[in-house]
């Protein structure tokens, strides 16, 4: 099937799937081996860290496909996407803050500007400022989002119809070729996946996480602040993240005011992370984590997720 949509035209990429730019674990080689597939890889830049970007850009860039950079808009400054421009970058994504500072260096630098938005306010604050790309993110998405965000079903086509005719991502619980091709049916021009490709030989996570996610529950999901209060995270409360099950989780549920005042509870999780009585890092993840049952290569996926996608848009509603 030759795909074509808004978004695979303006990359020239063959497939509409988008690998997300998870921090930290969409590394150099897991965001080559999606642009090496025909998709788009997005390295996990999060605040930009100098050291991680001179190890991991070079790696997706000798590709010679399209690739990009994410960014935690609220973590960053000037120096950081300046930084990332130096790489040559297709294109700079920005999620969860304010892009307005940013926006303009990226279109003067020739690169593609992609913006992550979780309400409508924010989709057309993005088609105000030229976003290139929308990505609109559904709260049933792994990592963070907002505390009161919007389901993918209704929130998708909602910014569609907004910001047409710019290009639109979903993101959220897609996890197979079935969401990707619901995703089109939606009015979207691609999928923006995170959860999915963090279970991949190429993704930068521990094995402990990697076993979690295979035999996680998206019902076992959940979104809340208290594991980002709990680590002395500095994300804006605004925006939760969608984790497993965590001990913490059920202690702090509904107290989160509580454990911000309480630093002596804090200093016990870093306790509890040092003797190894909870994870190191929660476990994001997103509802689409049932349907995660293999480990197969990055490369792999997207073909595999591409062919069920044409075969849901070929074969639905057929006896
Ligand atoms: C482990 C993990 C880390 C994430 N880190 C980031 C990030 O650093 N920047 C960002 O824009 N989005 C990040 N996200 C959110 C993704 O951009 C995307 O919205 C989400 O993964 C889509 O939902 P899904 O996980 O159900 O596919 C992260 C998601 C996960 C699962």
């Amino acid at each position: 099937m030759e795909w074509s949509t808004a978004f695979t035209e303006m990359f020239g990429v063959r497939y509409p799937i988008v690998l997300a730019p998870m921090g930290g674990s969409a590394g150099g080689e897991l965001a080559a081996a999606v642009s090496r597939a025909d998709g788009l890889g997005l390295l996990g830049s999060a605040n930009g860290d100098a050291e991680w970007l001179a190890r991991e850009a070079p790696i997706v860039a000798a590709t010679g496909k399209p690739w990009g950079i994410g960014f935690l808009t609220w973590s960053i400054d000037v120096d950081a996407v300046d930084l990332a421009l130096s790489y040559g970058p297709r294109a700079v994504m920005l999620s969860f803050g304010d892009p307005s500072p940013y926006a303009e260096r990226v279109r003067a630098a020739g690169a593609l500007l992609i913006v992550q938005v979780c309400d409508l306010e924010e989709a057309e604050q993005a088609a105000g400022l030229g976003a290139d790309v929308i990505v609109a993110q559904g709260t049933e998405s792994g990592g963070h989002g907002a505390s009161r965000g919007r389901s993918t079903l209704p929130f998708v086509p909602a910014v569609v119809d907004l910001v047409s005719p710019i290009p639109v991502l979903a993101a959220g619980g897609i996890a197979d070729g079935r969401g990707v091709a619901a995703a089109l049916v939606l009015g979207a021009s691609g999928a923006l996946i995170g959860t999915r490709f963090q279970a991949t030989a190429e993704a930068l996570v521990e094995p402990a996480t990697t076993k979690a996610l295979l035999e996680g529950r998206g019902q076992d999901t959940e979104r809340s602040n208290v594991l980002d209060i709990a680590r002395n995270s500095p994300w804006p409360s605004k925006y939760s993240a969608r984790t497993l099950g965590h001990p913490y989780l059920d202690h702090w549920r509904g107290r989160e005011d509580e454990l911000a005042g309480d630093p002596q509870a804090r200093r016990a999780y870093q306790d509890d992370v040092a003797r190894g009585a909870i994870p190191p890092l929660p476990i994001w993840a997103g509802e689409g984590v049932d349907l995660i049952t293999d480990l197969p290569s990055a490369e792999d996926l997207v073909h595999t997720m591409a062919a069920q996608a044409e075969h849901a848009l070929t074969q639905t509603g057929r006896p």
